[in-house]
């Protein structure tokens, strides 16, 4: 199993009980699969009766009885979680994890999707988290223990609107649970799978294809940098779910994971990250260029970087975009057009002699940006050579935010 391939022994989620909303099939099975390899026992709170029992089937004949329970769940019917909670409760007594896995994928453009098709979907993939969260949330904070894992999608993209637009209102809804259960001992988190060849993605997949004009196997083609196999997807979910504290308040994704945990898994050759390519003459720069320029030559060069690196980040697939956009925001605190403004501000002021004390603060960000992304650089960068020459290219743009930091101070 991909998890295997990491630091992480199966004793890990010794004695924890997971609830795996939509566990009977895709990546919510192998999510559950790799819960189990790293010793927790799964709860598999499935809508559909007869892939919930053959998951159940499967993961306690691979991992041994007892490892897997079936019970047949409808996430967004408040009476089924009550009985599933009862259930779970005899069983157990406890609950230490929830996933959000389950999900319906209608798609089609807004103004052709029915009123309904917006309710089903607000019914499993948003009412349903809510209804978790009411459920077990006060048995987690009494007990200071606890992981609540939502599950996020790329965010808007055409045709998937009564998807993602619950899919994104999760990501909100974990942020605030996140700030309401600080210090508790509870941890909450968002986790995005990337793409993935799923029952159900293939099948909603297959309509946004065809809404977009091209067939399925070049929407995936458009987005291979983004893909992963249910099983990598899950065993993602897994590890952030041993990791929980560190995943606190965050939304992040099983590629993000699975590179940081050192751990390989299909398609990741091609997966490169989202860090730009830089120019020659970026390269060229030398270190000690730095100190003898201009305030303006040095507003030249980061406004130079910048423009490049944005533009980059826009030819990017829609996921990754999407990726980058939201990482940015989290590390700078604006996004990333707000950050342009911000410059293109910053180079008015210069022209015109006003004060420009304001800007220190968004250029200090991009320098703790470009920071973060050499780190995220070294966590899967595995050609040495390379990552010590993106390593340095970065440090020459670090360097001409700082020194423009210190011109304008
Ligand atoms: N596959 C991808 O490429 C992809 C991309 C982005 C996000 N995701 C997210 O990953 C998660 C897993 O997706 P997947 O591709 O494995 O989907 P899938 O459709 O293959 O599996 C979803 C499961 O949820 C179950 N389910 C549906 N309604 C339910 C309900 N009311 N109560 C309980 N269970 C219910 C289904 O029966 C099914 O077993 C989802 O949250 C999805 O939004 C997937």
């Amino acid at each position: 199993m991909i998890i295997s391939k990491g630091n992480f022994n199966q004793d890990t989620l010794k004695g924890e009980i997971a609830i795996v909303t939509g566990a009977g099939r895709g990546i919510g099975f192998e999510a559950a699969r790799s819960l189990v390899w790293l010793g927790a026992q799964v709860v598999i709170a499935e809508v559909n009766e007869k892939n919930g029992k053959i998951a159940e089937e499967k993961i306690n004949k691979e991992f041994g009885g007892g490892k897997a329970l079936f019970v047949k769940t409808d996430v967004g019917n408040e009476k089924d979680i009550g009985k599933m909670a009862a259930v779970v409760f005899k069983k157990f007594g406890k609950v230490d994890i929830v996933l959000n896995n389950a999900t319906v994928f209608p798609m089609g453009a807004v103004k052709d999707t029915p009123i309904a098709s917006w309710d089903f979907s607000y019914g499993v993939n948003l009412r349903g988290p809510v209804l978790l969260a009411r459920k077990f949330l006060p048995f987690m904070m009494e007990r200071k223990h606890g992981t609540f894992v939502c599950v996020s999608s790329s965010g808007a993209a055409p045709f998937m609107g009564a998807y993602e637009v619950f899919k994104t209102a999760q990501v909100e809804l974990a942020n605030t649970i996140a700030a309401e259960v600080e210090g508790t001992g509870v941890y909450v988190f968002t986790i995005g799978p990337g793409i993935s060849r799923t029952p159900g993605f293939m099948e909603g997949g297959a309509k946004v294809a065809s809404l977009m004009g091209m067939s399925l196997d070049e929407l995936f083609e458009l987005n291979k940098n983004a893909q992963i196999s249910p099983e990598a997807a899950g065993a993602g979910f897994a590890i952030a779910i041993a990791l929980a504290q560190k995943y606190h308040g965050q939304e992040t994704s099983s590629i993000q994971v699975l590179r940081e945990a050192k751990i390989s898994f299909a398609n990741e050759e091609e997966t490169e990250l989202q860090t730009p390519t830089p120019s020659q003459e970026q390269q060229s720069q030398e270190s000690d260029q730095v100190e003898s320029r201009s305030v303006s030559e040095l507003y030249e060069a980061v406004m130079k970087t910048y423009i490049e690196q944005s533009e980059g980040w826009k030819k990017r697939n829609l996921f990754e975009r999407q990726w980058i956009s939201r990482d940015f925001k989290k590390n700078t605190g604006i996004t990333i057009d707000e950050m342009q403004m911000t410059l293109k501000a910053l180079g008015n002021s210069l022209n015109t002699g006003a004060p420009t004390t304001e800007f220190i603060k968004p250029l200090n960000q991009l320098a703790a940006y470009y920071l973060h992304q050499q780190e995220q650089l070294k966590s899967f960068e595995k050609n040495l050579k390379k990552l010590e020459e993106n390593l340095k290219i970065i440090d020459g743009w670090i360097r001409d935010a700082k020194a423009l930091v210190q011109a304008l101070n």
